[in-house]
């Protein structure tokens, strides 16, 4: 049907017969000649269609709506002089029109437009309805061939380092992962149900035990979460898992992997090794696991300064056993007034969403005097004072924001308002700018976090990561001892502040597998029950072995400096996990219900 793209022709193409096909981005009728600019998926170029040189084809033209699908024949000319277009790869020609089919009409009106020159004003509640419109803008075209191309560099890397793809079922039994599982009746096993994978992490691990070795597969993963600017229920992930290699072989190949992607990708060049830094440090300094290091502003720990002070905010919370730290922020005196940090103010607001009762603060003035409000001043000693100034590393000008309370709260506080502030003080670049690509690989997790909630211990990655041997000991007799405290040979990949991917080392032995899952609470008959397959796999010659995951959507969205991982998503959900285009989720017929013994409890609001 056609000879070329639209966006293919250059100047030396003139005086060529080229047949094209494409959607009408715009046409403009300038008083006895037409131009249409004619779009496929190369690019745009311009068709002129003049009623001296083809009667036919300016008939067609008069009436052709945007979005029109047309087959053009015609030959390409050199525009002349004064109509260049520098800002169209196609610019310095046109083709001149001898012939028009239209091969399909637009025959409704279009809810918006397509044509690259109206992008940015459209709802995504729109775009998102009429999905196949929104594609055949740059924007998203652009997005979806970066993703395409950074597959195509994963799986180059992967390929020549020996690693196998093999697909993994989708239908199968719940893997914790720690969201809520989509479930999925079974019509044939009345009263059972499949649940949709929130990874394929235990049939890896069982691939390994199949002897694959190096296994990797780009996966739909499915998780009922709340959902945020970087979170889908169904996602994607680059997963992997090899045999027979220690940490520091996973991490050095995902070094070369990640290095790869973004060197063909971006055509950058990372520095390798990436920095590490252990959970405990990046909790400490950033108030975070996934620390954004293209700025400064670490958070440092006065608890034992403060601890016996008259102000009883901060000695009250290190003695209740929490802690308070200072967020430091260079030129703050000057860029953030009292109204922004105190109640009402918009600094006050990202502590106070984080849970924060408040932040105290000390604005240090010109000759080294502090400056603050309320009791910190008389209860602050000069010795006190200067060694503040000291840790802090606080100058004229600094503002010193205080978090006090519980330490998780005071760290998620002082953590949010760290990435609001370097937003605010224009400490990093808007994400579509960026280019400055801080990897870090965040290692040494805890095993377990307490949930307060259920009054439990809980896997802080997934209950099959393998404890530091260290930590763990050597005496089976003692692990129930051992395990809680002991960290997990686990890793995560940070970028910018995003976690980009993790994984671990696995446990290979089914005593210490079991131990782990009774540490989280499952007794060990219900452990048997859901996990019994793996252990058994485990006792027939499962070998030493370890992977990550990455989340392909977020890379893709950070590769791009789309804000949203919906941008890189052909067909995304909404932030109320529905499909706006075709309408899921929907309603099924009483039937179909029936059919697989399943009744529903749902009651409309109206109806109470
Ligand atoms: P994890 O749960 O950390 O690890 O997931 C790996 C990566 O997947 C991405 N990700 C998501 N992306 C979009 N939407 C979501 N809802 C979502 N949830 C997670 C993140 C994350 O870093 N089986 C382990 C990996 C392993 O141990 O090998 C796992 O799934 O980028």
């Amino acid at each position: 049907m056609r000879s070329h793209g639209c966006g293919d022709l250059r100047a030396d193409h003139a005086g060529q017969e080229v047949q094209l096909c494409g959607w009408v981005d715009r046409r403009r009728d300038h008083g006895g000649v037409i131009f249409i600019d004619l779009r496929d998926r190369s690019g745009t170029v311009q068709i002129t269609v003049d009623p001296d040189l083809g009667a036919e084809a300016f008939a067609v033209a008069e009436h052709l709506r945007n979005e029109t699908v047309l087959q053009v024949s015609g030959k390409v000319r050199p525009r002349p002089p004064e109509s260049l277009n520098e800002r169209l790869a196609t610019g310095a020609i046109e083709v001149l029109a001898a012939g028009i089919t239209v091969l399909n009409e637009v025959k409704a009106n279009l809810p918006f437009p397509v044509s690259v020159h109206d992008e940015e004003n459209t709802r995504e509640e729109l775009r998102l309805r009429y999905r196949y419109l929104d594609l055949r803008r740059e924007r998203m075209a652009r997005n979806l061939r970066l993703r395409h191309a950074a597959v195509r560099a994963i799986r180059s890397v992967l390929e020549s380092e020996g690693f196998l793809e093999v697909e993994t079922p989708v239908l199968t039994r719940s893997t914790p992962e720690g969201a809520r599982d989509y479930l999925v009746p079974s019509r044939v096993c009345g009263g059972e149900w499949f649940a949709l994978p929130q990874s394929p992490q235990l049939f890896k691990q069982l691939l390994m035990v199949g002897g694959i070795e190096r296994y990797y597969q780009i996966a739909r993963c499915f998780r009922d979460e709340d959902l945020r600017a970087d979170r889908q229920p169904e996602f994607t992930q680059l997963d992997m898992e090899m045999s027979f290699l220690d940490q520091e072989q996973i991490l050095a190949l995902n070094e070369k992997l990640i290095s790869a992607v973004w060197q063909q990708v971006k055509g950058v060049t990372l520095p390798t090794p990436f920095p590490r830094i252990t959970w405990h440090d990046a909790m400490e300094r950033y108030g975070t696991d996934r620390p954004d290091t293209r700025y400064g502003m670490e958070l440092v720990n006065v608890s034992d300064l403060v601890a016996d002070m008259g102000f009883k905010v901060f000695s009250g919370a290190v003695a209740a056993g929490g802690s308070v730290k200072v967020l430091p922020v260079p030129g703050g005196n000057e860029a953030l007034s009292n109204v922004r940090i105190k109640p009402g103010g918009d600094v006050f607001g990202e502590a106070q969403k984080a849970g924060a009762g408040g932040l105290a603060f000390i604005r240090v003035r010109e000759n080294g005097e502090i400056d603050t409000i309320g009791a910190i001043k008389d209860n602050l000693s000069e010795e006190k004072k200067a060694e503040l100034l000291q840790r802090t590393g606080a100058v004229p000008g600094t503002l010193l924001l205080f978090g006090a309370g519980d330490t998780a709260t005071v760290n998620k506080a002082l953590d949010r308002v760290r990435q609001f502030l370097a937003r605010e003080l224009g400490l990093v670049p808007a994400d579509r700018d960026n280019d400055i690509w801080n990897f870090l690989w965040v290692v040494d997790f805890p095993m377990f976090e307490f949930n307060a909630d259920e009054n439990r211990l809980e896997a802080l990655h997934h209950p099959f990561c393998a404890p530091n041997t260290g930590d763990l000991g050597d005496d089976p007799e003692r692990w129930a001892e051992t395990l809680p405290t002991a960290r997990a040979q686990a890793y995560d990949l940070v970028l910018n502040g995003l976690e980009l991917g993790g994984g671990s080392l696995r446990i290979h032995d089914s005593a210490l597998q079991r131990q782990v899952l009774q540490t989280i609470g499952l007794p060990l008959e219900e452990a048997n029950a859901q996990f019994g397959f793996l252990m058994e796999a485990l006792d027939l010659g499962a070998p030493p072995h370890g992977g990550i995951a990455y989340g392909l959507d977020r890379m893709v969205m950070l590769l791009s400096g789309e804000e949203s991982i919906r941008d890189t998503i052909a067909f995304p959900k909404t932030q109320q996990a529905r499909c706006l285009l075709t309408g899921a989720p929907g309603g099924v017929s009483g039937k179909q219900l029936e059919e697989l013994h399943v009744a529903s409890t749902w009651k409309d609001e109206e109806e109470g």
